[in-house]
């Protein structure tokens, strides 16, 4: 497939640098803003030498990306929030061309689920977004494969910057400033971490997971509409007034606190929670784990990597693989 790729943070790269392993062309990078590459100071030809043509990419503006030779868009421009621009418009000019799209930007469907299926509706175009949940983990995908009408909740933890943070917190008996610090130090936290550490990027994977199980029971768009849910929709607390005392009070008892996503069809809701010392959500570090609770499946978890280029990377190339 001809792939063009907007958004040329460590996701776009990525995809740009693993497309030709995977048996695809990338016909254009493109930053959300500009030509972006140079200002970014990305190393296009390197982000490209696994790639087997030698034609230099990475200069291109969005608007030429989009009008431009390709099969699928990869919609990897960082996640905004309400009318979730301007990724919005970047689907709708692809999938108005009759292109697919793969999105990595989780703000289309976190705030416009409906209106994303409404275009593609009308397009011969298809989207996928696996890469928007969990990272290198097949969240979106396994809930389809098992049948999300039997599906009746999705938990875990959906933040690595959150839990390495609490699990740092736990394990050393350090307080949250000084890991939060840390992590910013090691590259694991964003210099502006809010998103993380108060909830709203565990919540958009929840409201996204939260969308599908919905959509699984309407028969039309007007259903979907009805039932589609948002940010606005979840209860979301963070992780930025937890006490080292609180840890040390939940360890005496066996447990330990983790920011916990969880969607059903009635209720989207991240938090802290205590969980069990050794339980399954009990993850440590960046790892990200998710359980599904199925009718007949009963309870399964598969546990990853929820962040990082490469790994989210290979959730874009999957959703690829999917659309041909
Ligand atoms: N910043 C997120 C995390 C990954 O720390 O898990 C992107 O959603």
């Amino acid at each position: 497939m001809k792939l063009a790729v907007l958004g040329a943070g460590a996701v776009g790269r990525s995809v740009a640098e693993l497309a030709g392993e995977y048996g695809h062309e990338v016909t254009a990078l493109a930053d959300s803003s500009s030509a972006v590459v140079d200002d970014g100071g990305v190393d296009v030809a390197a982000a490209l030498e696994r790639k087997d043509a030698g034609e230099s990419l990475g200069d291109a503006e969005p608007r030429d990306a989009l009008v431009g030779e390709y099969d699928a868009l990869v919609e990897a421009t960082p996640t905004t929030l309400g009318d979730a621009e301007p990724g919005f418009s970047h689907l709708r000019t692809a999938l108005e061309r009759d292109k697919h799209v793969v999105l990595a930007n989780k703000g289309p469907v976190a705030e416009r689920y409906a209106d994303v299926r409404e275009l593609e509706a009308e397009s011969d175009g298809d989207v996928y977004f696996e890469a928007t949940v969990g990272g290198a983990i097949p969240v979106c995908a396994t809930v389809d494969d098992l049948g999300a009408k039997h599906v009746s909740a999705v938990r875990g933890i959906l933040n690595g910057t959150a839990n390495f943070v609490l699990s740092r917190m736990a394990a050393e008996g350090l307080d949250y400033d000084h890991v939060l610090a840390e992590a910013q130090d090691l590259g694991v936290a964003e210099a502006d971490p809010s998103f993380d550490v108060e909830g709203t990027d565990a919540a958009l994977k929840c409201v996204i997971v939260a969308n599908v199980l919905r959509e699984a029971d309407c028969d039309s768009l007007d259903d979907l509409r009805e039932a589609e849910v948002t940010l606005a929709d979840a209860e979301v607390e963070g992780i930025r007034n937890i006490p080292g005392s609180a840890l040390e009070l939940a360890a005496e008892d066996g447990r330990t606190v983790r920011l916990v996503g969880e969607a059903t069809r009635e209720r989207v809701s991240v938090g802290p929670r205590l969980v069990p010392e050794h339980g399954t959500l009990a993850v440590t570090g960046t790892r990200n784990i998710v359980e599904i609770d199925h009718e007949y499946a009963g309870n399964l978890a598969i546990s990853g990597r929820g962040a990082g280029g490469e790994e989210t990377a290979s959730a874009v190339l999957a959703d690829v693989a999917r659309l041909e």
